[in-house]
């Protein structure tokens, strides 16, 4: 029974198998090694978007329902909700399946095997601190596998197979710590490279805290206070005021929650804040977006921000964030030192979390000899200073950003 490798992420996934011991990834879409976890239900044509296909459709403005980061819905409650798509009845589990069943057949094209059995990563905590729903999450993604067609599910912590791809990264003897901040978690594997392709996973750690957050927080602070959020509202008789409730705000900041905004109730509350609002344009844009469905526009917009004001230097222009989608050439200033003061709490979260990994082995950080950098989030500054405050002496490597997850899981895969 062939087995396939698979890194099931909250942004992208991908797959692969190891050929002679040497990782092979398969190309998932027509060009990429990697396929964004997103769907997309076509209203018009009936038919389910995967991965590109499916974050095109949404740009482009065709009618559906966009879906992206499901795997951080994974362990709640909103998983076994059910609701009616393309005539179906689907809870989230059929549709985590259902990408999953994509990916396989991807993958059986590509290399001509039927895989039967999945050997998938898995964050090492999905939840930071609820066992309950930690267990749980895993029990949801096994049976997202069995729904996809998989009869055998085996799951690998996702930093250990970095470590994995990486064990050359070491001289004999080094003590190596896997950074992997992705889309939805930051995780951690400490390890000792024992020589001869052999290493020791010395202790593995967790958060619940990737780059969506750090989207999210953007958002929260500079888009949402134009639709509205933390903007007095006045009371329907009499002169007081009250200030807008946060939570349609925080859900459309949050990637995972936009879908259930478009739903009548939520629609009221909109209409219903904007006619007793103080400043009733900023809920006009509240309502415009519900009513166009510009949720997710709005998310990419604020991580396509993220991402430049990251890229860029102090003294470049100013990046923005472009928010024509609720005006033609609007756009919110992204000031790069604003953004780095706005994110510095949540990267030192994910430092005390590096340092929590080598208590659990009771280990001291002067004793890391590499830092090995995987994640599509660990390409952010902020991630990187503060790591390089808790590890100064520390050599840094840079592993494949967004496949050696993948990489290691494939090592473990071999054909037929
Ligand atoms: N150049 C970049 N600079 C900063 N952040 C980036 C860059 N490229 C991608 N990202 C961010 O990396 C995240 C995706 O990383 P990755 O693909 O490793 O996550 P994932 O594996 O899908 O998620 P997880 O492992 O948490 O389930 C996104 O939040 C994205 O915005
Ligand atoms: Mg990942």
């Amino acid at each position: 029974m062939a087995t396939l490798g698979i890194d099931f992420g909250t942004s992208n996934t991908a797959a692969g198998i190891a050929i002679d011991g040497v990782p092979h990834l398969i190309a998932l879409e027509a060009e990429a090694q990697t396929l964004p976890t997103a769907v997309f239900f076509d209203f018009e044509s009936y038919e389910m978007r995967i991965g590109a296909a499916a974050s095109d459709a949404l740009l482009a403005g065709a009618e559906g329902r966009y879906m992206r980061g499901l795997k951080s819905l994974l362990g709640t409650r909103l998983m076994r909700e059910k609701r009616v798509l393309l005539g179906e009845r689907l809870d989230f589990i059929d549709i985590v399946a259902r990408f999953l069943s994509t990916v396989k057949t991807r993958a059986e094209a590509a290399t001509g095997q039927k895989f039967d059995a999945a050997l998938s990563g898995r964050p090492v905590r999905f939840h930071s601190d609820n066992d309950a729903r930690n267990a749980q999450a895993l029990i949801d993604l096994k049976e997202a596998y069995a729904r996809a067609g998989f009869s055998q599910v085996d799951f690998m912590n996702e930093p250990e197979a970095a470590a994995q791809a990486n064990r050359d990264a070491l001289r004999p003897g080094d003590l190596g710590l896997v950074v992997d901040i992705g889309g939805g978690t930051s995780d951690f594997t400490l390890f000792r490279q024992r020589g001869a392709d052999e290493i020791d996973i010395l202790a593995s750690h967790g958060i619940r805290l990737g780059g969506t957050d750090f989207d999210r927080s953007l958002s929260i602070g500079r888009v949402m206070p134009q639709l509205g959020m933390g903007s007095e509202i006045r009371h329907a008789f009499g002169n007081d005021t009250h200030l807008a409730p946060n939570a349609i705000f925080n859900d459309l900041a949050t990637w995972a929650k936009i879908p259930f905004l478009y739903g009548p109730e939520t629609h009221r509350a909109a209409a219903d804040l904007q006619k007793f609002a103080v400043h009733p344009k900023r809920l006009a844009r509240l309502v415009k977006v519900l009513d166009e469905e510009l949720g997710h526009d709005l998310a990419f917009a604020v991580e396509a921000g993220k991402i430049r004001a990251n890229d860029g230097k102090d003294g470049d222009e100013d990046p923005v964030i472009d928010v024509s989608m609720l005006k033609p050439r609007a756009t919110l200033p992204l000031p790069r030192a604003w953004v780095r003061k706005r994110l510095s709490g949540l990267a030192e979260q994910i430092g005390a979390a590096a340092m929590e990994t080598l208590k659990v082995a009771d280990m001291e950080a002067e004793e890391v000899d590499r830092l090995i950098f995987v994640g599509g989030s660990s390409l952010m500054q902020v991630v990187e200073a503060a790591l390089q405050d808790r590890f100064p002496q520390a050599e840094v490597h840079r592993g494949a950003a967004l496949t050696a997850i993948v990489e290691g899981l494939a090592l473990k895969c071999s054909s037929g």
